[in-house]
Order: C-alpha cells, then structure tokens, then sequence
C-alpha cells in the first residue's frame, strides 16, 4: 500500500488507473479506523480493481467548540488496518495541501441540511461537501461508499452527486455495531468505562422503537419512549430525537416502510453520539 500526502500525486496515480481502464473504489474517512471502516475498504475491494482510503480530519465540518484538536489520530496504526483490508493508496493530506491561502469556496446543499445533524452543527454538512468534492475531483473513483451511521450525511452526498453530475456511484453500508449494539464510531474511543451503559442507551432505544413500530404506535409515542429511556440516564442530554422519511428527512407522524429513527446524544457534555434505524424491516 503507498501512502500519498498531495493532491496533485493522488490526482495523477487515480489519472493513471483510468488510463489503464481501472476502476476506482473510494473509501473518504478522518481515521482511526475500526470495524465500520474496514467493511467499508473490504466492499470497495470487492467491487473495484484500485481502493483509495482517505484519511483527512477535514477542520471545515468541525465547529468552534467541537472535538477538532482531540479528534484521535495514528497514522501508522491506521497504514497497517488499511493495508490488511488490501487498501491499494492511503491518501493522508496535510491541511494546508487541501486548504491553501486564499481558499474561499464552497458546496453547499439546501434543504436535507437544515436539521437534525444541521441544525444542532451549523455549516459541519458545508464542511462535508466541500471536502468531498475535492476528494472526488482528487481521487476520481467510480464509486464511492460510506457508512449509514451518518445517515443524514449519506443523503446529503447523494444529492450533491446528483445535483452536480459526479460520475460516481455512492453506496451506503449498514451499520457495524459492538456484539453490545453500540454503534462503530471513532468518538467512542473516548467513553469511560462507567459512561458505557448511558451510550448502550442509544442502540437499545433503537431496539424498543423498533418493537413498538411493529405494534403501530405512532411516531409521537415512540419519540416519548425512546426519549425516556435515554434520559434516564443522568449522563445523557438529547440534541435529537426525530421520527423522519428516509428520503426525504422529512418529520413523520404516521410509521411506515420508509421511516428511520435517527438519535444524537450527548454523554456528559463531552461526546456526542449518533445512532440511526429503519423502524420497519423490510
Ligand atoms: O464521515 C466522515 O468520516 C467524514 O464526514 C467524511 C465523509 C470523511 C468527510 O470528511
């Protein structure tokens, strides 16, 4: 595996592979790799003759007060991760390769941003697209796949891809839980031992709406359970918890076969949390 650090080099080597009639598979992260992020590289080799792994702690979708400075990194810890799933380049820029002086432009995608993830992290999906359309420009993949846990994000990329004709096909990839159901994420590293059982509330809330789903409870009963077994635990404060269409990320009252339940929580004020299902399994 070779590890890249400019946009220009990463740039000629993807020119390269398309000369060659290659296909690209692309796998965009901030590293610290766990088990979601490797199902991810091992689908993209699967589908793909080259994988592209990026690894950029992108500073444009972190606000003010957010984990940016702590945010966990190792390089060569992550090399080894990648290179085991048969990651073919590693592109690990330095901020002031992707972020010249003078840089003054954005993507910016209305509507699906405005809530849940957009509304409590204002500009983070600005941050998002942005990088993403360097990297998509940088690394030219056929496809790129991301991780459903950032379900609002997936749908955001969508309609960029959609709106501004990236010959790139996305795919999303089921979440990759702890045999506890906690959710895969790189914050989680930063839970203490006794914060565990107030994070498992998020994936077992996920389990009773479902169970309530099945019995018809509306959407309203189900956020004021969900809502309840969160709070009982003192560490948690809620930021959101929405009943919406999988489409659309519109509210919904009604249950049906497009609802998701998309959770963001913050334990102890220091790690902020998402979890996200369908409530209906197809
Ligand atoms: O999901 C992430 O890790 C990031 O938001 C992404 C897509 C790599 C963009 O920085």
């Amino acid at each position: 595996m070779k590890v890249i650090s400019t946009p220009a080099a990463i740039q000629r080597i993807a020119q390269e592979f398309r000369k060659q009639g290659l296909t690209i598979g692309l796998v965009p992260t901030m590293g610290w790799f766990h088990e979601g992020h490797l199902s991810l590289m091992r689908k993209a080799k699967e589908k793909t003759d080259r994988v592209i792994t990026t690894l950029f702690v992108n500073p444009m979708q972190f606000g003010p007060s957010e984990d940016l400075d702590n945010y966990p990194h190792d390089l060569e810890r992550d090399c080894k991760l990648a290179e085991d799933c048969g990651v073919d380049i590693l592109f690990a820029p330095e901020k002031s390769s992707m972020y010249s002086d003078g840089f003054a432009s954005a993507v910016h995608v209305e509507g699906l941003t405005d809530t849940l993830c957009g509304a409590s992290r204002p500009g983070h999906f600005d941050g998002v697209t942005t990088v993403l359309a360097k990297l998509f420009n940088q690394t030219l993949p056929h496809i790129a796949i991301f991780g459903e846990k950032d379900f609002q994000q997936l749908a955001v990329i969508r309609r960029m891809v959609k709106d501004l004709d990236f010959p790139i096909e996305i795919l999303g990839h089921p979440i990759v839980r702890e045999a506890s159901g906690l959710a895969m994420s790189s914050r989680n590293t930063y839970l203490k031992d006794n914060e565990m059982e107030a994070a498992l509330s998020l994936s077992a809330s996920i389990s009773q709406a479902k169970e309530f789903a099945k019995e018809k409870k509306s959407a309203a009963d189900i956020i004021v359970a969900v809502t309840k077994k969160i709070t009982k635990h003192k560490e948690c404060s809620i930021d959101y918890i929405e009943i919406v269409n999988g489409i659309n990320l519109k509210s919904c009252a009604k249950i049906d076969s497009k609802s998701q339940i998309l959770l963001a929580v913050k334990i102890n004020n220091r790690i902020r949390l998402i979890d996200n299902s369908q409530l209906l399994e197809n």
